[in-house]
């Protein structure tokens, strides 16, 4: 696991949005792995700029992204699939039958987790992209998930759906189950970037980097991939 510690958060966004540019140019056939989440609004901005400016090319492109609530309607402004459309999708030119995130419907939830997780196993991501929760969760996988999960139905924890209950109208609003790739299917992708700001993550961090590795933070699992990238800023390492 590789550390870097930037001292302004723009820093962070220039470096890893001009990484993601020249991988997409360099292979415009690669497979993402995308995650939603306030981390990931600045980098996703970015990205929609450069394409603005320089037209890089999201034609081949395919993603795949972490995870969705259950039980929200595929057009609900909370859903992750409604993030991702309007944060990046719907401002380049990939193709949206190109792009996969988890379908959250409660009356076939198992069966597409079964069907994401086949897309997985048959589309290896080349970079995926994570965000950290305030718990050590990766993706929707709580403290506890084993290391050897793969898609499947998690019940929030009430720190992450009091954490996310920002993003809502009220704590009542917050789904209280989601769909997630586990965390074996995220190790299988070729590299993992991993992004963390702010001070409410300082502990997470710690935990992840100095920690022991085991499941009370399905984050520690990073630090045995062969090329994990952490970007933080000065608050988010400031328990380091
Ligand atoms: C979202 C996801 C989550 C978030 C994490 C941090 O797809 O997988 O693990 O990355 O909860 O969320 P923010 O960025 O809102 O602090």
């Amino acid at each position: 696991m590789e550390i870097k510690v930037y001292d302004s958060v723009d820093k962070i966004y220039i470096e890893v949005a001009s990484y993601y540019v020249k991988k997409i140019t360099d292979n415009p056939s690669i497979t993402l792995g995308l995650a939603t989440g306030g981390t990931m609004e600045p980098l996703y901005k970015l990205l929609v700029d450069d394409y603005n400016e320089n037209k890089t090319d999201y034609s081949k492109a395919k993603t795949f992204n972490l995870d969705e609530y259950i039980g929200l309607p595929k057009d609900h402004n909370q859903s992750y699939r409604y993030f991702m459309n309007k944060h990046l999708f719907s401002h380049v030119n990939i193709q949206l039958s190109n792009t996969h995130v988890p379908i959250g419907d409660k009356l076939r939830v198992n069966e597409s987790a079964i069907e994401f997780e086949k897309l997985l196993s048959e589309n290896p991501r080349d970079i995926q992209l994570l965000g950290l929760g305030q718990n050590g969760h990766i993706g929707f996988n709580e403290p506890g998930t084993s290391f050897d999960s793969i898609t499947h139905v998690v019940n929030l924890t009430d720190k992450t759906r009091e954490d996310n209950a920002r993003f809502f109208l009220n704590l009542d609003e917050v789904p209280h189950q989601a769909i997630t790739m586990g965390i074996k299917s995220m190790l299988s992708a070729k590299e993992i970037i991993i992004i963390a700001t702010g001070i409410s993550k300082a502990r997470a961090v710690k935990a992840m980097v100095n920690g022991p590795v085991n499941e009370r933070c399905p984050a520690s699992i990073l630090r045995r991939h062969p090329d994990c990238i952490v970007y933080l800023d000065k608050d988010a390492a400031s328990l380091l």
